[in-house]
């Protein structure tokens, strides 16, 4: 019986070690060809010297160091502790300042009310559990006339497996209609190119409408 235990505690062991290992080998496939994306959005946002950032599913952290090069701060948000070590660990060698890594998710954002300027989201938005929710953090976290930019490479409608990561045009409608319900406005989809991959970026405000002068 003791060497059953043994045995278990040993294939244990080495599960844990093998989904470690996996969890760091994802999280360092994300670091691949991010920049142009990042850049991108810091363009599309117009970041200025006062801006605090917080990116919601940061990954290793490529945009949110980017963030750091143009704003006053940067957060990461993600619920995965492999990437935020990673992120952590790049930052520190490249001796960024101004930034913070939180664990957490786009649903739960562990940040307090108004504390952004900026909120973004890249090749994230289609892993959230719960778009709604997310959304609502995000409109907490902002600060009146902060700006939010959910950014994804285009893909086409009917796509499946690993084509499927992105939004379609439809699905970008679908959640520019959801931030408009959300109480966001200036919501509005766009496309632009960023290295090789063509991104839709759907942005919006926590300002005044038109509407309401
Ligand atoms: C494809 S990666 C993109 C990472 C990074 N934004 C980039 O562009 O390199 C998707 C990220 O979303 C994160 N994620 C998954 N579910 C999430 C949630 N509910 N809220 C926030 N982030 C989430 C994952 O942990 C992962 O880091």
């Amino acid at each position: 019986m003791a060497g059953n235990g043994d045995s278990q505690s040993q294939a244990g062991g080495l599960r844990r070690l093998g989904d470690g290992a996996a969890a760091w080998l994802c999280a360092a496939a994300m670091l691949g060809g991010r920049g142009a994306a990042a850049r991108a959005v810091v363009r599309i946002a117009g970041l200025t010297g006062s801006d605090r950032v917080v990116d919601v599913g940061c990954g290793p952290g490529t945009a949110v160091r980017e963030a750091t090069r143009h704003a006053a701060g940067a957060t990461g948000v993600d619920p995965n502790a492999a990437s935020l070590a990673l992120a952590r660990w790049i930052s520190a060698g490249r001796r960024i300042r101004d930034v913070t890594w939180l664990q957490g998710s786009a649903e739960h954002l562990p940040l307090p009310d108004a504390c952004a300027t900026v909120v973004w989201s890249l090749s994230a938005v289609h892993h959230w559990a719960d778009r709604e929710a997310g959304f609502a953090e995000a409109r907490r976290v902002l600060a009146e006339g902060g700006r939010l930019l959910i950014a994804e490479r285009s893909i086409k409608p009917g796509s499946r497996g690993h084509a499927a990561h992105g939004l379609s045009a439809p699905q970008a409608g679908q959640i520019a209609a959801q931030l408009a319900s959300a109480g966001f406005t200036g919501v509005r989809v766009q496309t632009s190119r960023a290295g090789r991959r063509l991104l839709t970026i759907i942005q919006a405000s926590t300002g005044l409408s038109e509407a309401d002068g």
